[in-house]
C-alpha cells in the first residue's frame, strides 16, 4: 500500500492519537479513488466502531490523490474543503460559517450540491464528497432524498467531472432502511477494529489500564467504547450504568411484556435466537436504540468497509445474522433486564 499521512484525532480532551490500522479501508479508498463511486456509498455499523475517523482520513488520502474534497460533519460542527478554486472554497467556506452560526446545519449538507456543480463549472475536476452523519442534521425522512440527490451528481451532472467519489457515514440504525429500500446507494456495513488493529490502539493509552484481554472482550474493538472505559477510569460498571441512562433502558424494558423479557434475556445468550415474525417489534427497538445491528449474514470481504467481523463469537455477542454492537451494550441489556424484573 503506498504510503499515506495518517490524521490526528482527539481521542478524549488531552490525548490525541494518531489515525491507526484499518489498512484495508485505506486501500479501499484508494480504489474508489482510482475507478469512482458508481453509487453513494452509505456506512453504518455499530456507534463508535470508527465510521468518523476513517472518513477524516478518507478525505486525506483523497486529497492527497488530487481529489478535491468537500468534507462536512454537520453534528460535529466541522466543514473542510480541499478546493482549488479559491472562489468556491471560500464562497462555500462563508456559506457553511453562516449556516453554523444559524444553527442550521441542515442548510450545508443541502448547498453540498450548488457548489460541487460551481466548481465543476470552472474545472472538470476529480470530485470527492464525504458526509458524515448528514441524515441526522437534515432529518432522517429527507435521507432518502438527500441520497437520491448525490446519485444524480453522478449519473446526471450539469457538468462533466473527470471522476467522482461519495461516501456517507450515519450511525442512525434506522436511516439503513430508509435508505436501503431504494436502489440510489451502495450500502456497506463496518465493523469494529480486528484485534491486531485495536491492539495497536490499546498500546497508544496510558497506563495505568486492564490488560488487552479484558479490554477487548469489553469492548469487542470498538474504539468508542475505549474511550467511555478510559473516560470511567476502567470502571465497567460506570460504563455499562451510562449506556442504561443514556439510551434509557430501564423504560425500554418497561415497555416489553414478560414474553418479550423472556426473548430479550434469550438474546442476551445468543442474538441468533431473534430472527423469527413474532420477535420483530423487539428487533426494530433494538435497531433503533443502536443497541443490535441486523442482516449481517455474508462476511465476503467485498461487502464490508475494512474487515468483516468473526463468523460468530458469542462471547462478544456476535452471532451469524445479528450482532451486539459491542459486549457492553449487550451487558447494559443485561442489567437493566436484572434490575427491572427484581425492582
Ligand atoms: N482507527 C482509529 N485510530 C485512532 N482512533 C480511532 C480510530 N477509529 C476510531 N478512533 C477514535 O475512537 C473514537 C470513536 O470513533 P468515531 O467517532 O470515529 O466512531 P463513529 O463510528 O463515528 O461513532 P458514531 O456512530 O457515534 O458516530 C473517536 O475518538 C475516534 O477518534
Ligand atoms: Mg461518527
Amino acid at each position: 500500500m503506498p504510503r499515506v499521512r495518517r490524521v490526528r484525532l482527539s481521542f478524549v480532551p488531552g490525548l490525541d492519537i494518531e489515525f491507526v490500522d484499518r489498512d484495508r479501508a485505506i486501500q479501499q479508498v484508494l480504489e474508489w479513488g482510482e475507478r469512482g463511486t458508481r453509487f453513494p456509498v452509505v456506512v453504518f455499523g455499530p456507534e463508535g466502531c470508527g465510521k468518523s475517523a476513517w472518513l477524516r482520513q478518507a478525505a486525506e488520502v483523497l486529497s492527497e490523490g488530487g481529489y478535491e474534497v468537500f468534507y462536512i460533519h454537520p453534528l460535529d460542527r466541522l466543514v473542510h474543503a480541499e478546493v482549488s478554486i479559491p472562489s468556491v472554497k471560500e464562497a462555500f467556506l462563508e456559506f457553511a460559517r453562516k449556516a453554523l452560526a444559524e444553527d442550521a446545519v441542515g442548510r450545508i449538507a443541502w448547498a453540498l450540491f450548488d457548489f460541487v456543480r460551481d466548481l465543476l463549472k470552472v474545472r472538470k475536476a476529480r470530485v470527492a464528497i464525504i458526509a458524515d452523519d448528514v441524515f441526522q442534521a437534515i432529518g432522517l425522512r429527507y435521507a432518502a432524498a438527500y441520497v437520491k440527490g448525490l446519485l444524480n451528481m453522478i449519473e446526471h451532472p450539469q457538468y462533466s467531472y473527470e471522476n467522482i467519489v461519495i461516501i456517507v457515514a450515519t450511525s442512525e440504525g434506522l436511516s439503513r432502511a430508509e435508505i436501503g429500500r431504494h436502489r440510489w446507494a451502495w450500502m456497506m456495513p463496518m465493523w469494529n477494529m480486528s484485534r491486531e488493529g485495536f491492539e495497536k490502539l490499546y498500546r497508544q493509552i496510558p497506563e495505568p489500564k486492564p490488560s488487552f484481554e479484558e479490554v477487548w472482550r469489553l469492548t469487542g474493538g470498538n474504539p468508542g467504547m475505549l474511550a467511555k472505559l478510559y473516560q470511567a477510569r476502567w470502571s465497567m460498571d460506570e460504563a455499562i450504568k451510562n449506556i442504561i441512562t443514556s439510551k434509557d433502558l430501564d423504560t425500554f424494558i418497561l415497555s416489553l411484556s414478560a414474553e418479550e423479557r423472556k426473548w430479550l434475556l434469550e438474546a442476551v445468550e445468543n442474538p441468533d435466537t431473534l430472527p423469527a415474525k413474532e420477535k420483530l417489534p423487539l428487533m426494530q427497538k433494538l435497531i433503533e436504540l443502536n443497541l443490535i445491528i441486523s442482516s449481517i449474514t455474508y462476511r465476503d470481504p467485498e461487502l464490508w468497509v475494512d474487515q468483516p467481523p468473526p463468523q460468530k463469537d458469542l462471547e462478544l455477542g456476535i452471532g451469524k445474522y445479528i450482532a451486539w454492537q459491542t459486549p457492553l451494550h449487550r451487558e447494559a441489556v443485561r442489567k437493566a433486564l436484572q434490575e427491572v424484573s427484581t425492582a
